[in-house]
This record gives C-alpha cells, structure tokens and sequence, in this order.
C-alpha cells in the first residue's frame, strides 16, 4: 500500500503487464505475481479514513496474509533528516484525543495508544534498505540531486516509532508540539497508524517504512512536493523491488 502514485509508481510500472486489476469502493486493485508469490498492490489516497478503508478492503475482499505500507513522512526528531529511511516498530495516532474519557492517544474501548509492527518483516526490510544504500544509491541519485534532496551523504535506516495523524504537518510549533509530548516520535505521515489499527484487530502482520521528505516545518509543503515528483518515483521502489525479492528468496 501507499498513498500516492508517485511512491510506489516504479513497481506498478515494472508489474503493468502481469497485473489483473480489480477496482472495489473507488480503489484499484493490481493483483500481482512476482517470483511466484501473489501480491494485492494498491494506492489508498491520503489519511486516515482512507487508509483505514483500503485495508479493510484488502483484508475482507482479498484475503491478505501481512501488509505493508510505504510512503513520504515529515521528520520530528531532530536526527531524522531529509533523505533518511523510517521503518516503524510502532505507531500511534499522535491527533487522537478523547480525553479525560480516555487518556489522551489511546484508541477509545481497544485501550491501546502504540500497535506494534512484525519484527520479522522489519528485518527484511531494513536488510533491502541497507543493500539498496550500500550498493545502488551513489549510482541512482548523481550530480547535483544528492545534496538538494539529501541532508547526508548516505541516509540513515531509523527503526523506532511513527505518529500519524489526519494533518500535513508544516508549521515548526507543530512539530515542537508533537516532539515534546512524544519526545520518540521519529517522523509524521498520514495513515500508518490506521492500518495498523485494522491489522491488529484481524491479527493481520504489518510493516511501515517511510522516506523523509521534509522536516515537518514551513517549507514542508515545497519539499514534499519536489521530492515526491523528482525522488520518490526512483528510491522507495527500488527499496521494494529489492525487498519482494528477498521476500521470495526466503
Ligand atoms: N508526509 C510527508 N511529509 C509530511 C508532513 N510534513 N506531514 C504529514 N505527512 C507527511
């Protein structure tokens, strides 16, 4: 799953010719095979709602077995810079409040705040992650594209936590906010932790890694965009196409 096009185009792209698709609520389905392994690809569309929707579909309608969610994220804590690779331990929803009938961030009646994302995927992904940026990412990204669209010479690969909320983050005071009331908090997108929430109540394995594209603040908005256009269509696919592999192989 993402969210957009743009972050998982290359896949769709080199799958356009062996897919089956099948639209169900205004989403499309490319039904997918790859290394003889059957794989449901599909673009939820931004937020919450529409995340939770998607994977409720993708669970019911096409018997899923895990999922994984891929996609941009705005950096909070302050060594999570432009460029570097996030893959969630865990995820909350940093906008859910129903306080003081529940505490603050807990999921109302489930009474659960952080759901936990499959350990055995996390390590297949950051292993991908890793080789892609030892051994292919100098040769992908050339010339001047490295330092306008990288804070580091080589990204970092952070494990740890993900906030998601139905806001695009652009604004400093935001981000302090979030920072400061979880201080773990890594990065912000916007449906990590809605799929998360489905999947733990159909016992359903999950994985979510994120690329930095902005750093939540006032140039959020033309960050996100120019990375998403220029970067994103060459890097988080090539981390996936790596990582079917490697889920074929093993
Ligand atoms: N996804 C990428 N950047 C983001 C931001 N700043 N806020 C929320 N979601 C994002």
């Amino acid at each position: 799953m993402a969210a957009l096009e743009q972050e998982i185009a290359a896949i769709l792209k080199s799958m356009e010719h062996q897919v089956t698709i099948r639209t169900v609520a205004d989403r499309r389905y490319h039904l997918a095979e790859r290394n003889g392994q059957q794989y449901v690809i599909v673009l939820s569309r931004i937020g919450k709602v529409a995340a939770a929707a998607t994977v409720t579909t993708l669970i019911n309608v096409f018997g899923v077995q895990s999922v994984l969610f891929t996609g941009l994220a705005g950096g909070i804590h302050a060594d999570v810079k432009v460029g570097d690779i996030v893959i969630a331990r865990s995820v909350y929803q940093y906008d859910l409040d129903a306080s003081p009938l529940f505490p603050k961030y807990s999921v109302p009646l489930l009474n659960k705040t952080f759901f936990d994302t499959d350990e055995a995927l996390n390590d297949k992904i950051a292993k991908a992650c890793n080789d892609y940026l030892a051994q292919d990412f100098a040769t992908a990204f050339e010339g001047n594209k490295r330092p306008r669209f990288f804070q580091r010479d080589i990204p970092k690969v952070h494990q740890g936590l993900i906030g998601s909320g139905d806001v695009f983050v652009n604004a400093l005071e935001k981000q302090n906010q979030i920072a400061e009331q979880m201080p773990s908090t890594l990065c912000v997108e916007m449906e990590g932790a809605a799929v998360a929430q489905v999947c733990y109540e159909y016992a359903i394995p999950f994985a979510i890694f994120r690329i930095i594209s902005d750093r939540a603040d006032s140039k959020a908005e033309l960050d996100f965009n120019e990375f998403l256009n220029e970067i994103s269509p060459h890097y988080g696919s090539a981390i996936l196409t790596r990582l079917l592999d490697q889920l074929a192989s093993s």
